[in-house]
């Protein structure tokens, strides 16, 4: 037998929670339902469909193209047959896999939505944490810019339900092959991208002087890295030609992203949106448009972020099918509806019953139970108070139990069998048939 003797202070570590984590009690529960109910009822009306995956996977399948930063954060682990596998630190590479086993008999498009739990070994922070819930959805298999701006109205579809406006928050919206094109014009190679790609991503995040100093580990030319200071300035789309010469396949992007923006326009939903060429996005697999939401007060990192990668599929082995899609996690999303005074801990119902059954005394407990198992079979949501307290105290645990309406089992059921119906809102009382009611 293996005996480890433990210290006090050792057994009392192992009752905390893991740093980053978080207990869902009752309360909190009612909160992750709140948001969650609100993500699949946008993804339903947007068109799309719920798939979900295993929450591990092969520790390979993050190290193939989600980038550095991603692989840095992973859970992973070993297990028994010596597979190295990782806790899922986002769900795109899983939906790319899941799509590539089945690509003949799938029918595209594909418009699939999930809220998977996901780890990342994050600092913990405001809104950072090392486990979350993440709302993602994606569109398979339509090339047109159409898509991309579907992506972003969902999103914003969402954020407009739960009391949000165009005051409260913005999608920055810019694209990795207009930034690769440009970048290109200013005399970076091909290669250097996808290693400056998660450098152009801090732009915003740190001090000017620590950017400049991460861009001069990559970037001998001084004058290349003023060059990519004004690009990443840019807040206009009409702006560019003037700062940057445009050759073919940057124009190209520049009108594919202007169509974007014309979508979005369609879809009533510039007031929400602008150019931003700051957005780069820290994932290695985007491609074409990228875009994150953000709060007006820029205060918090950023609501969602998502993009065009069309090479995801193919590069894990699959035909080239294009692809585009955000994320949204609960943790910033919870702050800002907060601050905003969207979301109130007593706005949230806990518990709701239909009905709630009392005893006027302990002589009638068993119909109480009996009463409330029926009304269980019948469908509702029914509750009573394990102990026979005086009717006062159960309609008070009625009230705590947010039930609509109160049976009260009293002399009537035995003298005519009927039974006193309260509704709780009104106080209203009636007496019906025991039996009709019941049946
Ligand atoms: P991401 O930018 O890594 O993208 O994450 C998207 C969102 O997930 C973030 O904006 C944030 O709301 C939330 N999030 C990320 N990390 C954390 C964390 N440690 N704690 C709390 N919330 C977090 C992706 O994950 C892409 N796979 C999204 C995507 C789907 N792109 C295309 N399809």
């Amino acid at each position: 037998m293996n005996l480890v003797v433990q210290t006090e202070s050792e057994k009392r570590m192992k009752m905390q929670p893991v740093k980053g984590t978080r207990d869902f009690y009752p309360p909190q529960m009612a909160v992750r339902n709140f948001i969650v109910d609100g993500w699949k009822a946008s993804s339903i009306r947007n068109g799309f469909v719920e798939y979900d995956g295993p929450i591990f996977e092969y520790l390979q399948m993050y190290q193939v193209k989600s980038g550095d930063e991603i692989v840095e954060q992973l859970f992973n682990f070993t297990d028994r047959g010596n597979r190295h596998l990782a806790i899922r630190p986002e769900i795109t590479p899983t939906l790319a896999r899941m799509i590539n086993k089945q690509i003949n008999a799938l029918p595209m498009p594909i418009k699939w939505f999930s809220v998977p739990r996901l780890c990342r070994a994050e600092r913990p922070q405001k809104g950072r944490l090392r486990e979350f819930f993440q709302w993602n959805i994606d569109i398979i298999g339509i090339e047109d810019v159409l898509a991309d701006a579907e992506v972003i109205c969902c999103s914003l579809d969402y954020l407009r339900n739960t009391g949000l406006t165009s005051k409260d928050v913005v999608a920055k919206i810019s694209s990795r092959r207009l930034l690769a094109a440009l970048l290109k014009n200013i005399g970076i190679a091909e290669e250097k991208l996808e290693s400056l790609y998660p450098i152009l991503d801090k732009k915003t995040k740190i001090p000017v002087e620590a950017f400049v100093e991460m861009l001069e580990k990559e970037i001998d030319s001084p004058e290349t890295i003023q060059a990519i200071l004004k690009l990443m300035d840019i807040h206009s789309v009409n702006d560019i030609p003037d700062i940057v010469k445009l050759d073919e396949k940057a124009q190209e992007s520049l009108d594919e992203l202007k169509r974007v923006f014309a979508y979005l326009e369609k879809m009533g939903a510039e007031d929400w949106c602008r150019f931003d060429m700051s957005i780069v996005r820290g994932l290695a697999y985007y491609t074409g448009m990228v875009f994150e939401i953000h709060d007006k007060s820029g205060d918090l990192r950023a609501i969602c972020g998502g993009g065009r990668y069309d090479n995801l599929l193919s590069d894990f082995g699959g035909p080239k099918v294009t692809a585009t899609g955000m994320g949204m996690g609960d943790a910033v999303l919870e702050i800002l509806l907060r601050e905003k005074g969207l979301l109130t801990d007593d706005s949230l119902d806990i518990q709701k019953l239909d009905y709630f059954v009392a005893c006027v005394d302990g002589d009638l407990f068993d119909e109480a139970v009996e009463i409330t198992t029926k009304i269980r079979q019948k469908g509702y949501a029914a509750n009573f108070s394990y102990k026979t307290n005086a009717l006062k105290k159960q309609m008070k645990i009625a009230d705590s139990m947010n039930a609509a309406k109160c049976i009260i089992v009293g002399g009537e059921l035995k003298e005519s069998g009927q039974l006193v119906i309260k509704d709780m809102a009104t106080g209203e009382q009636i007496l019906v048939d025991a039996t009709t009611f019941l049946e």
